[in-house]
């Protein structure tokens, strides 16, 4: 039988929500009313217009990237465990998304050598965050900092929520598209990692306006130095993607540059 033809932006939101791919997701409706409001200006019509707003919002999830893969056992965990004791369940979580399972490796020094630059921030907020939060454990002085998460995959943020209160850290979880409403509180120091390239291919000058509306000092930007293969450096290629962002802006930048992925560390 022909797919019936769905004739309004809001059945086809609906539509999108509610079919089994994004069920489970449960992300912010005004994300998928964005795509296909500006798809619609670009055009796009018809059975058209549903294919690209599937493909465009396949995209921005990554599926493709891993997720959690069942809810987190955290019953061998006594009350006061030191965090450092979540190392070895984390790193089996950080593993099941391939740019958490990328940044393993570099876990040891990655947070100290930024650190050494920003100094230890008291409040961070960690944007379009994945799985990352689940790295707190190997970060300097974790306990005493508070951490705010973004993301648009509820079901993520359900379990970073959980974790957070089993292991008694600062943090909380937003649930938000970071394009459409920048977050409004004001922190030490914002991360930004290994997203920044699929936002501009979503809206092309949109972090300059994200950057531009946070309010933070310390702005770390980070970005893969390779392709998902491994077959191709794209580190000069991120580094201008990262220059024309901040052109004409005299914001200071350090590069930090890890064995595959570049930190922009941005002082506002
Ligand atoms: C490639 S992962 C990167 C995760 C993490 N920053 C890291 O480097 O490990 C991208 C994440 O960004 C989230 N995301 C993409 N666009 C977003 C937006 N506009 N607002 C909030 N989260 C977003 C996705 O849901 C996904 O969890």
């Amino acid at each position: 039988m022909a797919k019936k033809l769905i004739d309004s932006p809001e059945k086809l939101a609906d539509e999108v929500l509610s079919s089994p791919k994004y069920r489970r997701m449960k992300l912010p409706r005004e994300t998928v009313m964005n795509i296909i409001h500006q798809l619609q200006e670009d055009g796009w019509k018809g059975s058209d217009l549903d294919r690209q707003v599937r493909l465009k919002l396949h995209h921005l999830t990554a599926p493709y990237l891993g997720d959690l893969q069942e809810e987190v056992d955290y019953s061998g965990f006594g009350k006061n465990e030191p965090l450092a004791a979540y190392q070895p369940l984390c790193s089996a979580l950080l593993a099941q998304h391939t740019s958490t399972r990328e940044r393993l490796q570099l876990l040891e020094t990655f947070y100290a050598r930024l650190f050494e630059i920003t100094g230890k921030p008291g409040k961070i907020l960690d944007l379009a965050c994945g799985l990352n939060p689940f790295s707190l454990p190997w970060m300097p002085g974790a306990e005493t900092i508070e951490y705010h998460a973004y993301d648009i995959i509820e079901p993520r943020l359900t379990q970073i929520e959980r974790f957070f209160t089993h292991t008694g850290l600062k943090g909380t979880v937003h649930l938000q598209d970071i394009l459409l409403q920048a977050p409004g509180e004001s922190a030490d120091a914002v991360f930004l990692f290994k997203e920044i390239h699929r936002m501009e291919d979503r809206k092309k000058g949109s972090v300059r306006g994200l950057l531009e509306a946070l309010q933070a000092p310390w702005l770390l930007v980070s970005l893969p130095t390779r392709n998902l293969t491994g077959s191709r450096n794209l580190l000069d290629l991120h580094r201008r993607l990262i220059a024309s962002i901040l052109s004409g802006l005299s914001w200071p930048v350090t590069e930090v540059l890890f064995s595959n992925e570049v930190v922009f560390v941005i002082r506002k």
